[in-house]
């Protein structure tokens, strides 16, 4: 079972671990040496510390460790989702597990009216982790395949009380 927390400046090691070269491939990016690992959680903890909140830089652990890191951002009435996991577990399900806990966050805590998310072409399993957990793709714009997300439509009260009719 996974779970989501905000980081802490002991996580830099761990967070090297996660943003190595193999992981960082299609975002854009170097891996990450020790001064930006405390950089970036220093960043994280002070977004947290916002009021009111638009960025959530959270990490992915299970049994307590360290092993990935989700993002959520707020730009007014839109949001956006990333995610990275350590390589050596991949393909446990761990990534689409934390976009599910951050579409809870979104969509519901939040109350956001849509999520995007976006990835390069030759990342396909980070496509798969999106459609699994209910994005819709959305085309390719500047290169990337774009996805978005809205909550589902309320139910109605009818349906609540008695069960929609067959
Ligand atoms: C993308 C990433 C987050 C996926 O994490 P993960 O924990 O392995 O993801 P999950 O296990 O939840 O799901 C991966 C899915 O992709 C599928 N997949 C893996 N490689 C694939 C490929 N080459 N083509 C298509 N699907 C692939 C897996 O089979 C799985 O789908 P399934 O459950 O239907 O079998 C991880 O690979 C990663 O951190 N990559 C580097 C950072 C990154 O690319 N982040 C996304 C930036 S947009």
């Amino acid at each position: 079972m996974i779970e989501l927390r905000e980081l802490t400046p002991e996580d830099t090691g761990a967070l090297q671990q996660i943003y190595s070269s193999e992981s960082t491939r299609f975002l854009g990016r170097g891996p990450m040496n020790e001064a930006e690992a405390l950089r970036y959680t220093s960043a994280a903890m002070a977004a947290a510390a916002r009021t009111p909140r638009t960025r959530y830089v959270l990490g992915i652990t299970v049994r307590a460790e360290l092993l990935g890191v989700i993002k959520l951002d707020r730009d007014g009435p839109a949001a956006t989702i990333s995610y990275i996991l350590r390589v050596d577990v991949w393909g446990r399900g761990y990534a689409t597990k934390g976009v599910r806990k951050v579409l809870a966050l979104g969509l519901g805590h939040l109350g956001l009216p849509e999520i995007r998310a976006k990835h390069h072409p030759d990342n396909p399993a980070s496509g798969r982790v999106l459609t699994k957990s209910g994005f819709t793709p959305a085309g390719r714009v500047d290169g990337f395949e774009t996805y978005l997300i809205q909550p589902p439509p309320p139910v109605p009260a009818v349906w609540l009380e008695a069960g929609p009719e067959q």
